[in-house]
C-alpha cells in the first residue's frame, strides 16, 4: 500500500487461516499484506518489508514439489513461521521433519512455555497437522511442547527465527494475540498504521492521483462500501467527487432517505439523485422468474446512467469499492491500481474510464473503522449485507410498489425488534421476504384471503454457508403479530429455518 509505513508480508502457503493472520497482525496497528508463495522471493527481495510470517498450509514439506520459498531474501529479516511455515523453517535450516504417527487436530496444552512463547497468558493452543519438526536447526531451542508434539514452538533470538507448530491467528489459541505482539516486538514494529493515517494517507494519494481538473464518478448504493468510498473521495476532492445515487424503489424503509440526508445534507455533496421508481416497475411489471427479474434490474441501471450521460460524461474516473479479500481472491495483490475499466458488461462506452479502488487495502472491519472516522452515521457503517437487486430477489413473483411496501413495513417491524433487544448483533443478514402465494385466515369477523411473509435471519462467516439464527420464540410471536396486525395485505407469518446450504440466503 505505502512505504513509509513499517510492513509485515505474509507468505501464504494455501493456508485456511493465512487472511486472519493479516488481520491480526494489522489488529496490532501494523501494516500487513498477504502475498502467495510463489511470488514471494520476489517481493521479499524487492520491498525488503520489517518481518515475514509463514503460512500454514495444506500440503507437507516431505512432499516432491511442496511450497517452497528461496530463505536467502530473508536474510536480516525477522521471520515467524506457522505450522507449515515452522516446519519448512526446520527443513530449511538444517533441523528435520517427518509424518507424525497421528494427525493433531483440536486444542491441546502446552506443558512447557519459554522464548517468546513465555509471555502466553494462557496454555491452550489450537492444532491442526500431520507433519512435525523433529530435531530443530542449530542455533534454535525448542521453547515449547505438548504431549504428543515435541516441538510446539521453537526459536534462534539471536537471529529473530520464531516458530510454532500451532494457530496464534485462530481465536481458539486463547493468548495468540500475545504471541503474535511478542513476535512483532522482538521485529522492532511500533504499530504506526492507524485508521486515522490511513485516511489521511488515501487522501493525498486520492488527489496526487485525480487531476486537479478531473472528476470522480462514484455510484452510492446506501451499502457499506460504496459509502465509505463517497466520503473518503468527497473528502480528498469536494464536489469533484460525483456522487451518483439510483432510487430505484427496492431499497429497504427509509434507507433511500437516509443516503440523501447523509450525503446531500451532511456531506454537502454533488449529489445527483435519481428518482426512477416507474421506470424500474414498469420494467419489473409482469416478470415473475427470478432470473428475468435480475436482468431487468440490471439493465434498468444501465439504462439510468445512459439517460443522464449529458451529466455525468464529464466524469474521468469511476470509483470502486473493490476490498482486499476480492484482490486476494483475484490473486494478484500487486496487481495496477489503476486499470481500464472495461469489464463489466453492458455499460455504455463513455463509461469506460479510469478506475480508482481507494477501499482495495482494507478488510471489511477496517472500513466501517475509516466510516465512522469519516463521520457517516451506525446505519450504515453497520449495515447488514444488502443484494444489489434489492428487495426486488425478495418478494417471489410479481414486483410492484404495493408489495414492496409490504415487505418494506415486516422488514421494519421484524428488525427494529431484533436490534431492540440487541439481537441483531452477530447476526449476517435478517429480512423480510414476500411469498408468491395466499393463504386463508380471520380477523375480527372477517375472512381473508392474503399474502405470507417469511422472516429469515443466518449467522455466516462469508455466505457461502449460514445457519439460522435462534430468536426467541416469544420475539417471534411478538413480530409475527405485530405484523399482521399492522401491514395490510398480510395474514400469516413464518420463519425460515434452513440453512445453506441446501437452501441459499436469499429467497430468489
Ligand atoms: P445467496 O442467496 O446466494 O446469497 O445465499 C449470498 C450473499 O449474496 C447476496 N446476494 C446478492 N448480492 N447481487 C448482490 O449484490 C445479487 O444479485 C445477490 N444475490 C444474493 C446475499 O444477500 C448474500 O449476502
Amino acid at each position: 500500500m505505502t512505504g513509509t509505513h513499517q510492513k509485515v508480508l505474509v507468505v501464504d502457503f494455501g493456508g485456511q487461516y493465512t487472511q486472519l493472520i493479516v488481520r491480526r497482525v494489522r489488529e496490532q496497528g501494523v501494516y500487513s499484506e498477504m502475498v502467495p508463495w510463489t511470488t514471494a522471493f520476489e517481493r521479499i527481495s524487492a520491498e525488503r518489508p520489517t518481518a515475514v510470517i509463514l503460512s500454514g498450509g495444506p500440503r507437507s514439506t516431505l512432499e516432491p514439489g511442496a511450497p517452497d520459498l528461496d530463505f536467502s531474501c530473508l536474510d536480516g529479516i525477522p521471520v515467524l513461521g506457522i505450522c507449515y511455515g515452522q516446519q519448512l523453517m526446520a527443513k530449511k535450516l538444517g533441523g528435520s521433519v517427518e509424518n507424525a504417527s497421528h494427525k493433531e487436530y483440536g486444542l491441546r496444552n502446552l506443558t512447557s512455555k519459554s522464548g517468546i512463547v513465555g509471555v502466553m497468558d494462557h496454555d491452550q493452543v489450537w492444532m491442526s497437522h500431520g507433519d512435525q519438526v523433529t530435531s530443530v536447526p542449530e542455533g534454535f531451542t525448542v521453547t515449547s511442547s505438548t504431549d504428543s508434539c515435541p516441538v510446539a514452538a521453537m526459536e534462534n533470538a539471536a537471529q529473530r527465527r520464531f516458530g510454532v507448530q500451532f494457530h496464534p491467528e485462530v481465536t481458539h489459541t486463547t493468548s495468540g494475540k500475545d504471541l503474535l505482539k511478542a513476535f512483532l516486538d522482538e521485529a522492532g514494529l511500533v504499530g504506526d498504521w492507524t485508521t486515522e493515517n490511513f485516511v489521511e494517507e488515501e487522501i493525498a494519494k486520492i488527489r496526487a492521483m485525480v487531476g486537479a481538473e478531473e472528476k470522480v464518478l462514484c455510484a452510492v448504493s446506501g451499502g457499506v462500501d460504496s459509502s465509505v468510498m463517497a466520503a473518503l473521495l468527497i473528502r480528498a476532492i469536494g464536489d469533484r467527487a460525483v456522487c451518483v445515487f439510483v432510487d430505484h424503489g427496492l431499497l429497504r424503509y427509509r434507507e433511500a432517505e437516509q443516503v440523501i440526508e447523509t450525503f446531500g445534507g451532511h456531506f454537502h455533496a454533488n449529489l445527483k439523485a435519481y428518482y426512477e421508481h416507474d421506470r424500474f416497475f414498469g420494467a419489473l411489471a409482469g416478470k415473475k422468474d427470478p432470473e428475468v427479474k435480475r436482468k431487468t434490474i440490471g439493465e434498468q441501471f444501465v439504462r439510468v446512467f445512459e439517460d443522464h450521460a449529458n451529466e455525468l460524461q464529464g466524469c474521468d474516473w469511476l470509483a470502486q469499492g473493490t476490498l482486499y479479500p476480492d484482490v486476494i481472491e483475484s490473486g494478484s495483490p500487486t496487481a495496477a491500481k489503476i486499470k481500464t475499466h472495461h469489464n463489466v458488461g453492458g455499460l455504455p462506452d463513455w463509461m469506460r474510464m479510469k478506475l480508482i479502488e481507494p477501499l482495495r487495502w482494507l478488510f471489511k472491519d477496517e472500513v466501517r473503522a475509516v466510516g465512522r472516522l469519516l463521520g457517516l452515521p451506525d446505519e450504515m457503517v453497520d449495515r447488514e449485507p444488502f443484494p444489489g437487486p434489492g428487495l426486488g430477489v425478495r418478494i417471489l413473483g410479481e414486483v410492484t410498489p404495493e408489495r414492496v411496501r409490504m415487505v418494506q413495513e415486516a422488514d421494519w417491524i421484524f428488525r427494529s425488534e431484533l436490534r431492540k433487544r440487541d439481537l441483531h448483533k452477530g447476526i449476517w443478514q435478517s429480512y423480510a421476504a414476500l411469498l408468491d402465494v395466499k393463504s386463508v385466515g380471520v380477523m375480527g369477523d372477517e375472512r381473508t384471503y392474503e399474502q405470507p411473509i417469511v422472516l429469515r435471519a443466518v449467522e455466516s462467516e462469508d455466505a457461502m454457508t449460514a445457519r439460522a439464527v435462534h430468536i426467541p420464540f416469544d420475539v417471534l410471536e411478538l413480530v409475527a403479530s405485530r405484523i399482521v396486525n399492522e401491514v395490510d395485505g398480510v395474514n400469516r407469518v413464518f420463519y425460515d429455518l434452513t440453512s445453506k446450504p441446501p437452501a441459499t440466503i436469499e429467497l430468489e
